[in-house]
């Protein structure tokens, strides 16, 4: 491609070390969608025919179809998809294909096709992003009434319905999806026209070939559309916070898997046996999800370090760009599709739950803020209440059934009829009834609007 300067031939090692086909091959239907586009623009400014333009169109979608049924071999000595597809194209069509490149540079071309293919790839993972929340808002009406105990620290904390439990992650999973579409709002500016660094004096028509490729907007600094990758930083970072998401529900999943909670069972398909111990039955797909939330944190994290330094405008340290972020989109899709396949499996053992919730500790909150109904500050009934529980731990006794004159010699508010209220789980749960607090009303209405907003 640029044999008219050299005269010695590329090193073999600088061929295997400098090729990025292997990687960016994938980008290869965005490429030629962005070749057809930056063609018809070189026939409306006169660079090419009508009839050279049909040839490169038919030529570079025969090649599309060849690669699309595995028919085109890709050459590492062409360096990355855009040379292959432009070498093929010539070799196939002839002196035509070598007008395709007029005004074009590989910094534009690349700078193209990158946002059109993370443009897409964000709405695909927004798609599975909805798939997931489906699957848990599922699971949450499967088991709409079921009670288990909510933590803080990993402690048992308060009590809360297990549909309020998942539908805090479907809250997180739809900031996410919409992270990713602000993502691609930045990516929503077509560079193609930028040249290397400093446009060409061939003038284009960029407008037209920005609306041909769903493009709002051109990007308005030539050096900014090559030089930046902050769109696809931007994608990482998103993908990176919806992994640290899908990983905690991951580990909320792993520890309800195991005979110390014993709520959740998955189903055969989605676990592993040992083979070693008989009696054994693993979560790995919450665990290989929970793993592989490092990688995403890695990708972004090497893009922004490849990134700091450069000087404007491109550079080749760039063309590291795609490898991280191809893998954390193909691991972020493939993790919530089969997390999605798991929740959608899974069963609440609603019995152990229900009995695990039904700790009566869960409501020591509650008797406090009976004693702020009576008139107690609130710090003043924290502390008489925690002098319950000491002395339940003393008596070794469940706080609910301490004597009565317990109570009422630590607070004359607390007479039988209150205590016995306050520890009913249905009262105590009817009672959280606030926006956003679990009472069964609020948590019905939840999944109702979730599924309409999800179907
Ligand atoms: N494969 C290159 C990349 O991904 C394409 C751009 C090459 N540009 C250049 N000036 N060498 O970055």
């Amino acid at each position: 491609m640029w044999k008219g300067r050299f005269k010695e031939e590329q090193s073999d090692l600088l061929k295997s070390y400098g090729e990025s086909v292997s990687t960016d091959w994938q980008l290869f239907r965005h490429d030629i969608r962005g070749s057809i586009a930056h063609a018809r623009a070189l026939m409306g400014s006169g660079i090419l025919t009508q009839t050279e333009f049909s040839s490169i169109e038919d030529g570079l979608l025969g090649i599309q179809k060849d690669i699309e049924s595995g028919q085109f071999e890709f050459s590492r000595d062409l360096e990355d998809v855009h040379m292959n597809i432009e070498a093929e194209l010539t070799r196939r069509i002839g002196a035509t294909g070598a007008k395709l490149h007029t005004a074009r540079s590989r910094n534009d071309q690349v700078a193209l096709d990158f946002r059109l293919y993370l443009r897409d790839a964000s709405g695909q993972i927004q798609q599975h992003i909805r798939n997931l929340q489906k699957a848990l808002v599922g699971l949450a009406d499967r088991h709409r009434h079921a009670l288990l105990p909510g933590y803080t620290h990993l402690q048992r904390a308060q009590p809360v319905f297990f549909a309020h439990h998942l539908l805090a992650y479907v809250e997180m999973l739809d900031r996410d999806a919409g992270r990713l579409s602000d993502a691609a709002k930045r990516m929503d500016s077509m560079p193609l026209g930028s040249g290397a660094i400093a446009g060409s004096t061939i003038i284009l028509d960029r407008e037209s070939v920005a609306r041909e490729l769903g493009f709002s907007k051109v990007s308005t600094n030539s050096m900014d559309a090559v030089a930046d990758r902050d769109f696809a930083c931007e994608l990482l970072a998103a993908l990176a916070i919806l992994g640290m998401h899908i990983s905690r529900l991951s580990e909320d999943v792993i520890l309800w898997a195991s005979a110390e909670f014993g709520f959740l069972d998955l189903s055969d398909r989605h676990t592993t046996g040992s083979s070693l111990m008989p009696q054994k039955k693993n979560p790995d797909i919450a665990e290989l999800a929970r793993g592989k939330t490092g990688r995403l944190y890695g990708n972004l994290m090497a893009l922004l370090t490849t990134m700091k330094g450069l000087p404007l405008t491109y550079n080749r340290d760039m063309q590291e760009d795609k490898e991280g972020v191809l893998d954390s989109v193909q691991t972020v899709s493939d993790t919530l599709v089969i997390i999605a396949e798991m929740m959608s499996a899974a069963s609440l053992r609603e019995d152990r739950a229900l009995e695990a919730a039904s700790d009566p500790l869960l409501l020591a909150t509650d008797l406090a803020d009976r004693l702020v109904e009576g008139g107690v500050p609130f710090r003043k009934a924290h502390e008489i209440v925690g002098g319950l529980v000491a002395l339940a731990q003393q008596k070794r006794t469940p706080l609910h059934l301490l004597n009565q004159s317990d109570f009422e010699s630590a607070s004359p508010v607390l007479t039988q009829e209150v205590v016995k209220k306050t520890f009913d789980l249905n009262l105590a749960m009817a009672a959280r009834k606030a926006i956003g607090a679990p009472s069964p009303d609020n948590v019905a209405r939840e999944i109702q609007r979730w599924s309409e907003q999800l179907s």
